[in-house]
C-alpha cells in the first residue's frame, strides 16, 4: 500500500472518512507551495499534500525548514467561510499538541503555535492565506513534525534547539499515524472555530507555555518588543504588557523567553 493509501486507511480506522484528494510523493520543493498552486486551480477544501522530503521547506518569519526523511511534512487546504479565521493558527497548534499527546508526547505551545518539549521544538506550523473581494479564498496550514529526524543531522545550532517524538518516547512513531492524528484533530478544531471559537482559545491556553507574566522579547515586522506576556485575546492576538508601559496587541511575531538579566535590544 502506498503512503497516501495508508494514511486514508488509518484515518478510516479512526472513523474519519477523507473524501478530498490526498497525495504523498517522495520529494517536493515545499508541500505548501505546491498545494497553493492547486488551491489557485480550484482544488477542494481538505486536499492534503505530504512529502517524504522537501527540498525548499519553509518556516515562519521567512526561515527555511530543514526537511530530511524522518519528519512529517504535511499541508492541508482550507476554504473557511466564517470569522474569525485569525484563530486558525491556534486551532492548528491545539490539533498538533493533541496529536503529539496521542503518541505519548506532551508538548507546550508557544504563541502562536510552536510545539515545544522542555523548550525544544518538536513541531511548527505555517499558516498562509489569500483573500479576494468575496473574502478568504484559501488557507494553507503547513505542519512540520520532527517524528524521527536525528537532531545532530540538522547542524549544531538548530540541533540543540530541537527534539523529536522518537527521542521523547524512545521509539519511532509511524509518520502515517502522526499525520492521521494531526488531520483528525484538525477537523475537530476547525469545526469548533465556527461553532465555539472561545473553546479554541481555552484549549490553546491550557496547552500553552507556562510563561504568563514572564519577561519575553517579541520580534515583529515593526521591530523588537520587550514586555511581560499577558494573555491571548478572543481573536488569537498576543497581549503584551510593554516594559515601557502600555499593552500591545501583537498579530504576528516570534516570542522568546528572557531571563531578567538579559540586556535590552540595541536599536529595537
Ligand atoms: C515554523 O517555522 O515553525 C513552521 C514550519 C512549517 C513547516 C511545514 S513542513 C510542511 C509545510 N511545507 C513547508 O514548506 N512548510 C510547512
Amino acid at each position: 500500500m502506498d503512503r497516501a493509501a495508508a494514511l486514508r486507511d488509518t484515518l478510516a480506522r479512526r472513523g474519519v472518512d477523507w473524501a478530498a484528494p490526498l497525495e504523498w510523493p517522495e520529494s517536493l520543493p515545499s508541500t505548501s507551495d505546491v498545494l497553493k498552486s492547486r488551491a489557485r486551480d480550484g482544488a477542494p477544501e481538505w486536499s492534503v499534500l505530504c512529502a517524504v522530503t522537501q527540498t525548499g521547506g519553509r518556516g515562519r518569519e521567512g526561515r527555511a525548514w530543514a526537511s530530511p526523511p524522518g519528519g512529517l511534512y504535511l499541508s492541508v487546504l482550507l476554504r473557511p467561510q466564517f470569522q474569525p479565521v485569525g484563530l486558525l493558527p491556534l486551532a492548528a497548534g491545539v490539533a498538533v499538541a493533541e496529536a503529539a499527546a496521542e503518541l505519548g508526547v506532551e508538548v507546550e505551545l508557544k504563541w502562536p503555535n510552536d510545539a515545544l518539549v522542555g523548550g525544544r521544538k518538536v513541531a511548527g506550523i505555517l499558516t498562509e492565506s489569500s483573500s479576494g473581494r468575496a473574502g478568504i479564498d484559501w488557507v494553507i496550514v503547513g505542519v512540520g513534525v520532527n517524528v524521527a529526524v536525528d537532531a545532530s543531522s540538522l547542524g549544531t545550532e538548530v540541533g540543540r534547539a530541537v527534539t523529536s517524538l522518537h527521542l521523547e518516547v524512545g521509539r519511532p512513531p509511524s509518520i502515517e499515524a502522526t499525520a492521521a492524528a494531526v488531520l483528525a484533530r484538525l477537523r475537530v478544531w476547525y469545526d469548533a472555530l465556527e461553532s465555539r471559537p472561545a473553546s479554541v482559545v481555552d484549549a490553546w491556553r491550557e496547552r500553552s507555555v507556562s510563561w504568563w507574566g514572564g519577561l519575553v522579547q517579541v520580534r515583529t515586522a515593526q521591530g523588537l518588543l520587550r514586555g511581560r506576556l499577558h494573555d491571548v485575546d478572543p481573536a488569537g492576538a498576543l497581549l503584551l504588557d510593554l516594559e515601557e508601559g502600555g499593552r500591545r496587541r501583537v498579530l504576528s511575531g516570534e516570542v522568546r523567553q528572557l531571563r531578567p538579566l538579559d540586556p535590552p535590544p540595541e536599536g529595537g
